[in-house]
């Protein structure tokens, strides 16, 4: 099966990374991404088993993804993830498996991801001001939060940090943050607001540019100077410090890395989405509860990879001065896959 030439799209971008998202639920409500007071979730019988994820996750990986990470909403919301974890590390030519989690219930799930053949854990953190927190997040989890990035840690996790920085609530934290990085051996990255689905108070003057979080660094331990990117399709360029820190920043709003984009995104009731800003996605769900063959699901994947094109955050940036939320609540309210905490952050 595994004979198939290099697949590639129409911008010559290969198939390297998945991300499954697990649940559409969550346990926080953070200003960027989950604003709103009420949602329409998805209805739980058509979340895919695990099974059905693994099935589809073998399929892709036929097809050529490389790396695969778990996300949300929030997936430790989704009971028993640690088996989903072990079907899927057993894919043998899968080089990466790796978690993007708010924390939260992490302490609780560490050793078991680890156990399961976790690689590697994202945990967001965005504030060390318990009062920041749950003005920032709608929850007072904070403690909870870092009491799952202690358990990771002490079961031999790897972890990054990853810090939406929005201009005046949390901007002034970027040198606590990298310290707290620093001492808790993780590598932080700061992450440009984005004008995603579901970010619907997006404004401009919110986004902290990574030339003002270069600003932050530099007052707080001198310049810090930009490194070579591990991986070209990786979004985070990583920079150092004078004093040796390396850390990264994703700057999709103001510095789009649409030209390597090897990700796509399936949804927690399979549809397959491939740009983040996607309106529209392949429904995998279906055709796999019809039983389709294996070998219909690599045409319907290879065919559908190699016309794609899109390049959202690139076209968003072009609408420069007239830049704002992408969807507006009405559709967001006919359609939760639009919604970035459905798509998997
Ligand atoms: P590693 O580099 O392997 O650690 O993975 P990652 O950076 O993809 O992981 P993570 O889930 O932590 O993603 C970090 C952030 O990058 C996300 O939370 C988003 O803010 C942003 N991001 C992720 N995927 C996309 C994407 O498809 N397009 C854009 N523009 N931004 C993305
Ligand atoms: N801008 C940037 N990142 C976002 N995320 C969610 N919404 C946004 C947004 N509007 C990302 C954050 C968070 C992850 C789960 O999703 O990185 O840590
Ligand atoms: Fe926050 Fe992630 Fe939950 Fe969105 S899905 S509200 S970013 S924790």
């Amino acid at each position: 099966m595994s004979s198939h030439p290099a697949l590639r799209d129409a911008r010559g971008r290969p198939l390297g990374t998945l991300r499954l998202s697990v649940t559409d639920r969550c346990n926080l409500r953070c200003a960027y991404c989950m604003p709103e007071q009420e949602y329409v979730w998805l209805p739980r019988e058509e979340l895919l088993t695990f099974e059905e994820l693994e099935l589809l996750a073998r399929h892709f990986v036929v097809a050529g993804t490389r790396r695969i990470r778990l996300t949300g909403g929030e997936p430790l919301l989704r009971r028993d993830l640690p088996e989903l974890v072990a079907r899927l590390a057993r894919i043998e030519t899968l080089e990466e498996l790796a978690l993007t989690t708010n924390g939260v219930l992490l302490a609780d799930h560490a050793a078991a991801l680890r156990t399961a053949g976790l690689k590697r854990i994202t945990v967001s953190l965005d504030t060390l001001d318990p009062e920041r927190f749950e003005r920032l997040a709608r929850r007072r989890e904070l403690p909870r939060v870092l009491a799952g990035i202690a358990a990771a840690r002490a079961c031999g996790l790897p972890v990054k940090l990853d810090t939406v920085v929005l201009r005046g609530d949390n901007e002034d934290e970027i040198p606590a943050l990298l310290d707290f990085a620093r001492e808790q051996d993780a590598e932080l990255r700061f992450i440009e607001y984005m004008d995603v689905g579901g970010a619907t108070h997006w404004e401009s003057s919110k986004v902290c540019s990574q030339e003002a979080m270069l600003d932050a660094v530099a007052r707080a331990r001198g310049a810090a100077v930009p490194l070579t990117r591990k991986d070209p399709a990786a979004p985070a360029g990583r920079w150092r410090t004078p004093d040796g820190q390396i850390f990264g920043i994703i700057a999709s709003t103001t510095q789009p890395f649409c030209a390597a984009c090897d990700r796509s995104r399936l949804t927690a009731d399979g549809r397959w989405l491939l740009c983040l800003y996607a309106r529209e996605g392949l429904d995998l769900r279906a055709p796999l509860r019809e039983g389709r063959s294996a070998e219909w699901f690599q045409e319907r994947i290879r065919s559908a990879w190699s016309q794609r094109d899109d390049q959202g955050a690139v076209e968003r940036l072009k609408l420069d001065e007239r830049r704002g939320p992408s969807m507006d609540l009405d559709a967001l309210l006919q359609d939760p896959h639009l919604e970035m905490h459905v798509r998997g952050g």
